[in-house]
């Protein structure tokens, strides 16, 4: 309550989202809105029952939806289309700035150009800070449960059409797909100056993770959770201050951990291991980045000086230059004096 009695929203806690699919942003709305502009029939009957099948036992159940969802997507409208979308919802859930994969090998895979995808969510991210207020960066993202060739057969086409990416990141199956089956994919990007990320520790284990750092010479790990049954790598990663992009929603909707009371996120922060709150596939697991802070707030009683601390690390982990970052972190700083109560 002000001082005019009247109760005002408080301002979302700006922060800079890190790990991002945007296919998984597709709502099912828009999935049945594009289905019909592309004369695509779905094998759902309505929305309803498309939700109905957002119960997931484990990643694979996700993911083998997450591919099928894809084929409404057609032309450049319909990636600008559903990267808009996402752009003004971040924008609302307080994200100043995005990093965000896209899965360019699932839409060469079933016969969309590539060219399509990546001008589509290209010419959305151009405008992105003059129509959002949202600064945004691309990263390809290679599926791990296909041959390394092919991830680098598609690198090497981005790079040939100047495509707009700042990195590479890995994802999709992680179990059975270690990351020393992509060295000479991360070679690669490294010799062409791009950044690296990578899935680790998601469902896979914790040896993921030191590999992904050791072989693959990554600057962040997307999830990381299980890196807390490893002590000496927490103490490695707490010292060198891996960034860790965490999702804690993903993670209980995909059965990482049974419930958010049990997510290992409070520790890990506890330990000064170096995490962030992000998405991931919010359309899919219930939430943008203000869910994902509401429920764990609601839940383990974050304080204000955690949540700062959470938004701080991910705007010092973003691929940014240091005068955006100071400028964000002054934002931060502000939103924690006109929060503390
Ligand atoms: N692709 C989209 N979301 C993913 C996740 N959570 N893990 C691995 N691959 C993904
Ligand atoms: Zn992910």
């Amino acid at each position: 309550m002000d001082t005019f009695g009247e109760t005002h929203t408080p301002a979302a806690l700006p922060v800079a989202e890190l790990h991002l699919h945007i296919e998984g942003t597709l709502q099912p709305e828009l999935i049945f809105a594009l289905a019909e502009r592309n004369g695509i029939e779905l094998p759902y009957k309505d929305i309803d029952e498309l939700r109905a099948k957002y119960e997931f036992t484990d990643l694979q159940s996700f993911l083998d939806l997450y591919y099928a969802n894809m084929a409404v997507l057609q032309t450049e409208q319909d990636f600008a289309d559903m990267t808009r979308a996402y752009l003004q919802r971040a924008a609302d859930a307080g994200v100043r700035h995005a990093e965000i994969m896209m899965d360019p090998q699932a839409h060469v895979q079933r016969g969309v150009p590539l060219a399509i995808c990546v001008n589509g969510v290209a010419s959305a991210l151009a405008t992105s800070e003059q129509d959002f207020g949202v600064s945004t960066l691309l990263i390809a993202a290679f599926l791990r449960d296909m041959p390394e060739d092919n991830a680098i057969d598609v690198l090497n086409q981005l790079i040939a059409i100047n495509a707009p990416i700042a990195g590479i990141g890995l994802d999709s199956a992680e179990v059975g797909n270690p990351p020393s089956k992509f060295e000479r994919l991360f070679r690669r990007a490294k010799d062409a100056g791009l950044h690296r990320i990578a899935h680790a520790g998601e469902e896979g284990p914790a040896s993921y993770i030191t590999d992904s750092l050791d072989l693959l010479d990554v600057e962040r790990i997307d999830h990381g959770i299980r890196c807390m049954e490893d002590e000496a790598l927490v103490q490695r990663l707490v010292k060198e201050q891996v960034p860790l992009t965490v999702c804690p929603l993903s993670n209980v909707r995909l059965r990482a951990v049974d419930t958010l009371a049990d997510h290992p996120l409070p520790a890990m922060l506890a330990a000064g291991l170096n995490v962030s709150v992000n998405s991931d596939d919010p359309a899919y697991f219930g939430g943008y980045v203000d869910d994902n802070f509401r429920e764990l707030v609601g839940v383990h009683d974050l304080s204000v000086g955690e949540r700062a601390l959470l938004a701080a690390n991910s705007v010092r982990s973003a691929f940014l230059d240091n005068a955006r970052k100071e400028a964000l972190l002054a934002q931060i700083h502000r939103w924690e004096i006109a929060s503390e109560d």
